[in-house]
């Protein structure tokens, strides 16, 4: 596994696959002939966020000169672990890095989400954790997202939490298929399943930064305390470069009192480390994934895609050591409101 920030791919042709055809299109009819929608009806609006964000996908941002990799975890279920993961690596991927998505959860959902094949016989991270096949072997490309790719995960993975305990170096079996995947790659992306068993520890083992998403909802913070005493013990033990580099607050509704309570609880909590962008609850973001698509090619102009595409940017300029300003950050048309950003765009 290696970074090559010269390799002519996709960074080359920022707005990659056939997404950019179509944002071209768009942008030449509109030049060249008058607007085929009326911008102020709900659909031209609609219409005129679509291009704003594939406008936005195609912007270059900084690569990191090694892979970062980043372990979504957290025990408590249902918060945007998989959501978060396959969204912000479409999002760094529409932006022209290579990005992988390694399933690590026996539901499969990420691997659904992208869209990708994981019935029982497909070569599947199990595969690679139990049976130490190469990770090059299962990887599948996502479809329509040039960049990105996944390692699915079958229901067999269900089993190998036990199976696990009596292999040699059972913690570490992702970390070593990692290092011996050859492929140039700026991103990984590790979806955990919502316990802290060795499938968890494997990931934290293998990665660096930990993303904690967070719902902004009542005992959001409940459980967060073990995780973090998981993290040390995986520092203190196993992989002293293991650190909580983000926190991201999802299903954010800036309506309630509750969510705003929640998401300044968290910041006072954590300061330094969550994201000013925060994802808000949004429809299109849940509807995607029964398409086995990402919000960014299910609706690239909701509030939903908007978020994912702002959180990117600001992961990687963080990661590049450039300070992020949210004041700059993209609203796409008819949002103006550097607020809105920081806790959520909530008009869809
Ligand atoms: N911003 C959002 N707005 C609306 N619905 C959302 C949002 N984020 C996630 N959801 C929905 O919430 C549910 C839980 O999300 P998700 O599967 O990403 O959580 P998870 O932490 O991965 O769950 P698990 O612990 O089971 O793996 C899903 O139905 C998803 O579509
Ligand atoms: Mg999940």
């Amino acid at each position: 596994m290696r970074s090559d920030a010269n390799l002519a791919g996709p960074m080359a042709d920022p707005v990659p696959g056939p997404r950019s055809e179509s944002a071209a299109d768009d942008v030449s009819r509109e030049t060249s002939s008058p607007p085929l929608v009326d911008n102020d009806a709900p659909i031209g609006r609609a219409a005129q966020l679509a291009v704003d964000a594939l406008g936005r996908a195609g912007e270059r941002l900084p690569r990191p000169a090694q892979t970062r990799i980043m372990v979504v975890a957290n025990q408590k279920g249902g918060v945007g672990k998989t959501t978060t993961t396959v969204n912000l690596a479409a999002s760094l991927a529409l932006h022209g890095a290579r990005v992988l998505v390694v399933d690590l959860d026996p539901q499969g959902n990420a691997s659904t989400a992208l869209g990708i094949d994981h019935h029982a016989d497909v070569p599947s991270i199990y595969d690679v954790l139990v049976d130490s096949r190469p990770l090059l072997e299962v990887v599948q490309p996502v479809v329509d997202v040039e960049g990105l790719f996944c390692a699915p995960a079958t229901i067999d993975l269900a089993g190998a939490e036990i199976e696990l305990v009596s292999l040699v170096a059972r913690e570490s079996r992702l970390q070593r298929a990692i290092q011996a995947y050859e492929q140039p790659l700026d991103y990984i992306l590790i979806d955990c399943p919502p316990s802290l068993g060795l499938l968890t520890v494997n990931a934290m083992v293998a990665g660096a930064e930990v993303l904690i998403p967070i719902q902004c909802e009542y005992y959001a913070l409940e459980g967060l305390g073990q995780l973090l005493r998981n993290v040390d013990l995986v520092r203190a033990h196993l992989n002293p470069t293991l650190h909580v580099s983000t926190i991201l607050l999802t299903m954010y509704d800036g309506r309630t009192r509750l969510a705003s309570q929640v998401a300044e609880e968290v910041r006072t909590h954590f300061g330094k480390e969550v994201l000013r962008t925060s994802i808000p609850r949004s429809v299109r973001i849940s509807e995607a994934p029964s398409y086995g698509q990402t919000v960014l090619t299910y609706d690239p102009g909701s509030s939903g895609s908007l978020s994912y595409l702002e959180a990117a940017r600001e992961i990687a300029l963080r990661g590049a050591g450039i300070s992020y300003d949210a004041s700059q950050a993209h609203l796409g048309a008819g949002m103006n409101s550097t607020q809105s950003m920081a806790e959520g765009i909530h008009s869809e």
